[in-house]
């Protein structure tokens, strides 16, 4: 069977097509490689052994993907192509509304025509803007505070409905929490365009020698140690959640025909206790500074991942430590990729 993966060269979609390709799944990606290097699939078939096609295309040109899909047979979408940075979704809001709300309406009208009705999108914890209630539950209200997250609650009612209009339809909308981590050989991992923003790869920059600080925002959160506490997930982790979620939709009957999923570990972390781990680690120091908190950011987010187990027997088994080995043998081996 023939998977469709869309933003396949990104961070979390070439993990994913290494987790489909060793179940056995053949995999087409489409990428526009806007923030991307197709290096990332000769890399995937360097760990797998198997060929990985990219086409090069714009998920928003619904004839060319309708193309795609035909050309190869396709029989399922893993959607990830979009764009993802909160804070350039506050600039130039058009932009992520164009590529993302509208890029999944186009690729809906390609799986449309060539009645392909299997689909896996990827949410984001972003969804539910500050929580009520910790661990957060899929049944939390979702109250986006950025555009980049309003595309995404979006994307997710369109997807509600369409899974309400016909039977056939097996749609997973799964909410991640926080990625992190990189495929255990460091041949892929998250490469940075563009200015970071995420901690993860800005500590991973302080460790390498590349940034003189990190600057913590904020240590006078209602949290343990005063600074933000995260659900991060080992990306691995997190692929082998589609992997389940997509087949298990396809045993499904149409009463669960649209599921939605948190995917995280339940655990949270601070800023602090992620600075500790990755020095550990790297056997590196991260030196930092305190500083206002961020604009928009909130004290702490980690996920009830119970649905995810109940549903498709999935659960998160890689640690904090693992998170940050992956990380740092990724940035030891690909150092102008950080
Ligand atoms: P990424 O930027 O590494 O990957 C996105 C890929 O999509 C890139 O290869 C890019 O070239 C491609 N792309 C973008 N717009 C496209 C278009 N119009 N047509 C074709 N290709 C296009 O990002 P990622 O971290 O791998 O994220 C993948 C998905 O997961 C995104 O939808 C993102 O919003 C979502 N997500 C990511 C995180 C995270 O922290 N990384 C968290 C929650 C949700
Ligand atoms: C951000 C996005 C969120 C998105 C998520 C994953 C915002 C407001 N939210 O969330 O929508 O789903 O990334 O891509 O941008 N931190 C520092 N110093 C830094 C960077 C971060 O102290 O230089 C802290 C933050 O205050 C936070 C934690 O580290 O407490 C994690 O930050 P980050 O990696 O940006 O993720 P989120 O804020 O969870």
């Amino acid at each position: 069977m023939t998977i469709l993966i869309t933003g396949g060269a990104g961070y979390i979609g070439s993990h994913c097509c290494v987790t489909f390709l060793e179940a056995g799944h053949e995999v087409v990606v489409v990428d526009n490689l806007s923030s991307s290097d197709p290096e990332s699939l000769e890399r995937v078939s360097q760990i797998t052994g198997k060929r990985v096609l990219l086409e090069e295309a714009d998920v928003r040109d619904s004839a060319a993907m309708q193309a795609v899909i035909e050309r190869h047979a396709c029989t399922g979408v893993i959607h990830f192509a979009g764009a993802k940075v909160v804070q350039e979704s506050l600039t130039d809001p058009l932009f992520y509304y164009e590529n993302n709300v509208l890029g999944a309406l186009s690729l809906l009208r390609a799986m449309q025509a060539s009645g392909v009705r299997n689909l896996i999108f990827s949410s984001s914890a972003s969804v539910y803007g500050p929580p009520d209630i910790l661990p957060v539950p899929e049944d939390h209200p979702t109250r986006p505070v950025s555009p980049y997250g309003r595309t995404k609650a979006m994307v997710e009612q369109i997807l509600t409905d369409v899974a309400a209009s016909a039977p056939e339809w097996r749609i997973g909308l799964l909410r991640y929490f926080n990625p992190v981590g990189a495929h255990e050989s460091g041949l892929i991992g998250e490469a940075v365009t563009g200015t970071p923003t995420n901690l993860m790869p800005l500590v991973a920059a302080v460790a390498a020698g590349k940034k003189d600080h990190l600057t913590i925002y904020g240590n006078d959160y209602d949290t343990p140690d005063g600074t933000g506490v995260r659900d991060y997930i080992h990306v691995m982790d997190l692929v082998e959640g589609h992997l389940k979620a997509y087949e298990a939709l396809q045993d499904t009957g149409p009463e669960n025909r649209c599921i939605t999923a948190n995917l995280g570990t339940g655990n949270g972390y601070s800023v602090l206790d992620m600075i500790k781990a990755f020095e550990r680690a790297s056997n590196r120091q991260v030196p930092h500074v305190f500083a206002a908190r961020r604009d928009g950011d909130i004290g702490a987010s980690y996920a009830d991942p119970g649905h995810a187990r109940d549903m498709f027997g999935w659960s998160a088994s890689k640690d904090l430590a693992t998170m940050c080995r992956d990380t740092w043998n990724w940035v030891c081996k690909n150092p102008d990729r950080l």
